[in-house]
């Protein structure tokens, strides 16, 4: 019978099996899937894991120092942090294909990843030799939506699964395979994981990266991270977050408006608002937001964020919308 005791005993002791003596890495996102596949994994072996966190620079913000913090001081685990945001953006220059960023993206982690693994073994001397494993926080949505890694995306390749490059060197740990994600949630407190781990809104790997629509720089992506903070600071502030699954804030990087700002022209992007509620993410439904909630954020975010002069709100359910815009 399924209950969260079963899937954590059951979890340790396949992971322990898997593992054995060697050592593991995990990637931490800030989301709640890799948080939970990291404990699960630290509660199989221990100091066996190290954490990586990399930094990619398409982050919302706050979320750095978030999973610095809060994951740690939960946990205890051992973390690695590394900025990567130069490496990433330069691989991203002038791509603007949803399918080819997450590719990118994906592949970018792993390499992230295998440099760490080399400094682990360094810093360890002979005991890092055996940095053999990769854990990841897949889902079993991730899996089918990404064409069960099989290679060929059905929908859209998350980065941890048809995002992957070929060469990888790592054997791929994953506990959540076979999960959703109230699931997880649930295997997450019986972890003892706290409240604000537990039930963080879903954020993807690649990040704001695939909430820009056109190419990914820097500049854009300073513009999104504001509108973001904005939108999640007003929404935390109505106390609507437990009401909602995710509220994705997208930049039409590509598209131009025009708009009048004090006895001005301007000629700006809009910022699309995508706030959802969904059981799983395999379906979702455009969230009620209650008016004048929209209104402050459209308000804020037209007055405080540069560049930006309209603000519109997405209506489409999942199918035959997905969640995220790539
Ligand atoms: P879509 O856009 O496919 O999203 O309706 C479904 C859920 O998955 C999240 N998502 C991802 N999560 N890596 C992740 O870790 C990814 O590449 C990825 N792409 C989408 C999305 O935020 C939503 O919760």
């Amino acid at each position: 019978t399924w209950t969260t005791t079963n899937v954590v005993e059951e979890s340790v002791a396949a992971i322990r099996e898997q593992v054995g003596t060697k050592r593991a890495i995990c990637g931490l996102s800030g989301g709640v899937d890799s948080a939970v596949a990291a404990a699960l994994v630290q509660r199989a072996i221990g100091d066996q894991l190290t954490c990586v966190y990399v930094d990619h620079g398409l982050m919302r913000k706050g979320e750095s120092e978030q999973v610095e913090k809060d994951f740690v001081a939960a946990t205890g685990v051992q973390l690695k942090v590394v900025e990567a945001e130069e490496r990433f953006l330069t691989a991203l220059a002038g791509v603007s294909d949803p399918e080819e960023k997450r590719k990118i993206i994906g592949r970018e982690f792993i390499r992230v990843f295998e440099q760490a693994q080399a400094e682990l073994v360094a810093e360890a001397g002979a005991a890092g030799e055996d940095v053999e494993f990769l854990v990841q926080g897949t889902l079993y949505p991730d899996v089918v939506e990404s064409g069960g890694g099989t290679g060929t995306a059905n929908i859209k390749s998350h980065h941890n699964v048809g995002g992957l490059p070929d060469d990888i060197e790592f054997k791929l740990v994953e506990p959540l395979r076979r999960l959703f994600k109230d699931e997880v949630r649930m295997v997450g407190q019986e972890l003892g994981l706290p409240e604000e781990i537990v039930h963080r809104q879903p954020f993807p790997g690649p990040g704001l990266g695939i909430r820009i629509v056109g190419e990914v720089t820097k500049e854009r992506l300073d513009l999104l991270r504001e509108a973001d903070a904005i939108a999640r600071e007003e929404l935390t502030a109505a106390g609507l977050d437990r009401d909602i699954w995710q509220c994705p804030v997208v930049l039409l990087a590509d598209v131009r408006s025009v708009g009048v700002q004090g006895d001005g022209r301007t000629y700006g992007h809009p910022i699309v608002l995508r706030p959802v509620s969904s059981e799983d993410a395999m379906t979702a439904d455009w969230s009620r937001l209650p008016y004048d909630v929209l209104s402050r954020i459209s308000t804020r975010i037209t007055n405080e964020v540069d560049q930006v002069n309209r603000v519109v709100l997405d209506i489409t359910s999942k199918p035959p919308g997905t969640i995220e815009w790539e």
